[in-house]
């Protein structure tokens, strides 16, 4: 490592021409040498494990088999974007083994070679294929091993979340929109122009400090006010096989989820500010609202297909029985097995060309996005949009527990992959700020205290 900086050391005498090649510029691991902290929190991320994700590897291969390879780089274009740049797979056949590192993942040199958005979705994007490095600092002091210069593609400050929009929605080879993260931001009033509203991919997902940008020995770097920007980008999905950074993302993961959407009462006439949490009426009518917080799109979101998001709710008596209980899920349970009229499961519904439900998103006609939680399109929380309630009666009811589940993917999409064997590292996410409890001591005017 120690001898490619005194390479680049030397060869930043000659001038322009000194960059590292684009070769070495492609794999993440040149990178590390100046950006060691970028790399260690992209080296755990989602963008990394893209491409040998098992789960990505087998639907990708179910896929081509069931499609007669008519899958093509479809999926790999988004998975490996490298990989398909560089003439390196045609998609079937697709073994993230026998690719170099540089075509592994989503990598550095990807994102940051980005020259234009020819498309929306299904990763339309284009790279310069250049030296260049693009990035949202407004004045590099150059960098002996690349071109380094500002893009407003890359300012999460003041772009339209256009570069990371394309690859977070896909529109299916039959014309569905069934990954929509992108879309769904673009309901929401994070759109808006005015600064004080503007919350974009990046703005949410890549937090700024202060640390120094590049860290190596001979750079003098300045340290920056909000230059340096998190590369974690965790989401829900968490690495099924063993992998760098486990526990750095997913406690990620959960710092991420934990007042990302709650369980909240219902506004006080004439205020914005909902109160409590589960409410219970003397007529032993219960109600408990969901919404979202500060996610800037629908709940789950992209690949909403395979979650499985859904609300548990326990009324107990006096005497600690279980009155009514509502997606109690068991583990090892997928929560559509249950036999619970009450269930609200927040995913997509997915059906094929006959009404039958679809599993895999090539069969994919039709589907029922009624149940995902509403990203903020207003911020009126008194506004219909909000309305994610779930209601049920018992008489005597004297405490009521409420909580948010999410799993990634459900166990029976395992089973259809023949991955029986990661279902023990299938994690069940439990939402902090949705996690409430009512009871009759201390309610006030029916609903929980706020706490
Ligand atoms: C030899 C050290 C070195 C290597 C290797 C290196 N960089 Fe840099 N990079 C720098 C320096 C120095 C800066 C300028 C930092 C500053 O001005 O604060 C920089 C700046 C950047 C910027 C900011 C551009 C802007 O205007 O926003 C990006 C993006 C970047 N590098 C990406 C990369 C990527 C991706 C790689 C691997 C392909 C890489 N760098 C490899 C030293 C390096
Ligand atoms: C207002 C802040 C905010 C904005 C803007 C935002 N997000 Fe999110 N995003 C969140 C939060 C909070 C979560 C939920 C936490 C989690 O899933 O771990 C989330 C979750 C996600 C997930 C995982 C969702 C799932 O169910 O699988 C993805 C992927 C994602 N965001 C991508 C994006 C993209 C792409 C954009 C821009 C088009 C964007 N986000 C804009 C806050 C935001
Ligand atoms: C998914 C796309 C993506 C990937 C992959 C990615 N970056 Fe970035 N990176 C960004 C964006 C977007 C910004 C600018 C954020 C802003 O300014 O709002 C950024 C900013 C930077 C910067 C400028 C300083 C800063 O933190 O803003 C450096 C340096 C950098 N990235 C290095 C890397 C390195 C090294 C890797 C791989 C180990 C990498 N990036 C992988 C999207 C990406
Ligand atoms: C080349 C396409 C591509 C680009 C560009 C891209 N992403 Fe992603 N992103 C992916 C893929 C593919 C995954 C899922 C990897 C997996 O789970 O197998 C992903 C995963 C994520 C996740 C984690 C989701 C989860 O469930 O854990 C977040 C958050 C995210 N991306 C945000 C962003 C943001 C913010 C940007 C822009 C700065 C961006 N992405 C740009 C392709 C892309
Ligand atoms: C437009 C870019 C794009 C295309 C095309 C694409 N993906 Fe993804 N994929 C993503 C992104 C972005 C995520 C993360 C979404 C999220 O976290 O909500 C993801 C997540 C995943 C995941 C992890 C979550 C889950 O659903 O279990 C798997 C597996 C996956 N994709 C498989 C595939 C397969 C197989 C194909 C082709 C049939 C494909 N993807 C096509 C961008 C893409």
């Amino acid at each position: 490592m120690k001898t490619l900086l005194v390479a680049v050391a030397l060869a930043a005498c000659g001038g322009d021409d000194s960059h590292l090649s684009i070769d070495d510029l492609q794999k993440p691991s040149t990178c590390m040498e100046c950006h060691p902290k970028h790399y260690t929190q992209w080296s755990g991320s989602m963008h990394a494990y893209a491409s040998v994700d098992p789960v990505f590897v087998a639907m990708n291969q179910r896929g081509q088999m069931d499609t007669g390879n008519q899958l093509g780089t479809f999926c790999v274009k988004c998975h490996a974007p490298m990989a398909v740049q560089l003439g390196l797979t045609d998609g079937t056949s697709f073994d993230p083994t026998a690719l170099p590192e540089a075509a592994t993942g989503v990598t550095c040199y990807f994102c940051h070679n980005v020259a234009s958005v020819a498309d929306t979705h299904n990763n339309g994007l284009v790279l310069a294929m250049d030296d260049t490095m693009r990035g949202g600092l407004k004045n590099p002091i150059g960098s002996p091993a690349h071109g380094a210069t500002y893009d407003t593609l890359m300012d999460g400050d003041i772009n339209n979340s256009e570069m990371c929009g394309s690859c977070h929605d896909i529109v299916t080879p039959k014309g569905v929109e069934l990954e929509r993260t992108y879309l769904e931001w673009q309901t929401t009033f994070f759109t808006e122009s005015d600064p004080a509203h503007h919350l974009t991919c990046s703005t949410c997902h890549m937090a700024s400090s202060t640390e120094v940008v590049a860290d190596a020995p001979g750079l003098n770097v300045p340290q920056r006010n909000f230059g340096f920007h998190d590369h974690t980008l965790p989401g829900i999905d968490q690495a099924l096989t063993t992998f760098p950074e486990q526990d750095v993302q997913a406690a990620a993961v959960d710092e991420e989820l934990k007042g990302a959407v709650a369980v909240v009462g219902p506004a006080e006439p004439g205020s914005n500010t909902p109160t409590g949490g589960i409410c219970v009426l003397p007529t032993g009518m219960a109600t408990v609202r969901m919404d979202t917080i500060l996610v800037g799109h629908s709940w789950p979101s992209g690949a909403s297909q395979d979650r499985r998001a859904w609300l548990e709710v326990i009324f107990y008596d006096a005497a600690g029985a279980v009155l009514l209980s509502s997606g109690d899920v068991m583990p090892g349970q997928d929560p559509e097995d249950l036999a619970d009229q009450d269930f609200v499961g927040m995913w997509d519904r997915t059906f094929d060309d006959t009404g039958a439900p679809a599993h895999f998103f090539w069969d994919v006609a039709r589907h029922d996005a009624s149940n995902l939680l509403r990203p903020p399109v207003t911020l009126d929380k008194n506004s219909p949009a909000f309305d994610h309630s779930f209601t049920a009666s018992a008489t005597k009811i004297d405490k009521v527990t409420a909580r948010i589940r999410i799993r990634p993917l459900p166990y029976r999409l395992l089973t259809d992959l023949s991955l029986d064997a990661l279902a023990p590292n299938l994690k069940t996410l439990d939402i902090v700020a949705s996690m409430k409890l009512w009871t009759q001591a201390t309610q006030k005017n029916g609903c929980n205290s706020p706490p």
